[in-house]
């Protein structure tokens, strides 16, 4: 077979969209980490319940896991149609399946999480803080592989 399997042109702009969805989804990731931390302030400090923080974090946790895991399968594509080494950048592959396994394992903790003192909150939030530490590595690295 000849690489890449697509046209170049093509293979060009669908490289950049990988790079700006993902970069979205890293953004909507802070964005919702922010009412997280809303939720945990309030909890801390016996304040009310913020309610709206707490519905609008439970909204978009889930979708923002799935939205995440479609960016890195968009990434193991391009790469195969590209080159069809799935291994061509190794650092890059190997920070997005930690992504990967890190949100798996963080929707997996939230939904153990029951009542205020509950201690999946703290392995919540710690997971939490990995995949916003990781998302930051992975544009690096991505950068680094587009230009
Ligand atoms: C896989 C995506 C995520 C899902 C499904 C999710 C889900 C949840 C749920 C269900 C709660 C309990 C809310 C309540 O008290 O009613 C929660 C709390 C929280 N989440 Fe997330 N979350 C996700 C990602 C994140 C991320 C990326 C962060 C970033 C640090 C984060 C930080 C927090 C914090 C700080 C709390 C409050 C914990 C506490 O009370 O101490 N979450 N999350
Ligand atoms: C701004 C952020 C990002 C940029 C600029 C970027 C850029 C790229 C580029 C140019 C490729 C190679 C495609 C090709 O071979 O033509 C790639 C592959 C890939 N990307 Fe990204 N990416 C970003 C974020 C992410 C994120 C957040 C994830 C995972 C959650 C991810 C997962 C992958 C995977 C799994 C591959 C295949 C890599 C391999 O097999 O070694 N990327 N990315």
């Amino acid at each position: 077979m000849e690489y890449p399997l697509i046209s170049r042109e093509l293979l060009a702009d669908l490289r950049i969209g990988h790079g700006l969805f993902n970069f979205s989804v890293m953004l909507l990731f802070f964005y919702t980490a922010r009412y997280g931390l809303i939720i945990r302030r309030a909890r801390k400090n016996g304040t009310p319940l913020p309610v709206a923080a707490m519905r609008r974090h439970r909204y978009l946790g889930p979708r923002l896991a799935i939205l995440g895991g479609l960016g890195f399968g968009a990434g193991l594509t391009l790469v195969l149609l590209d080159t069809g080494n799935i291994l061509k950048y190794p650092a890059h592959l190997l920070a997005g399946t930690a992504i990967i396994a890190l949100l798996l394992a963080t929707f997996l903790v939230s939904r153990k999480i029951k009542g205020p003192n509950s201690p999946y909150r703290n392995t919540h939030f710690q997971l939490g803080l990995a995949i916003l530490t990781l998302y930051l590595v992975e544009v690096f690295l991505g950068l680094g592989v587009l230009l």
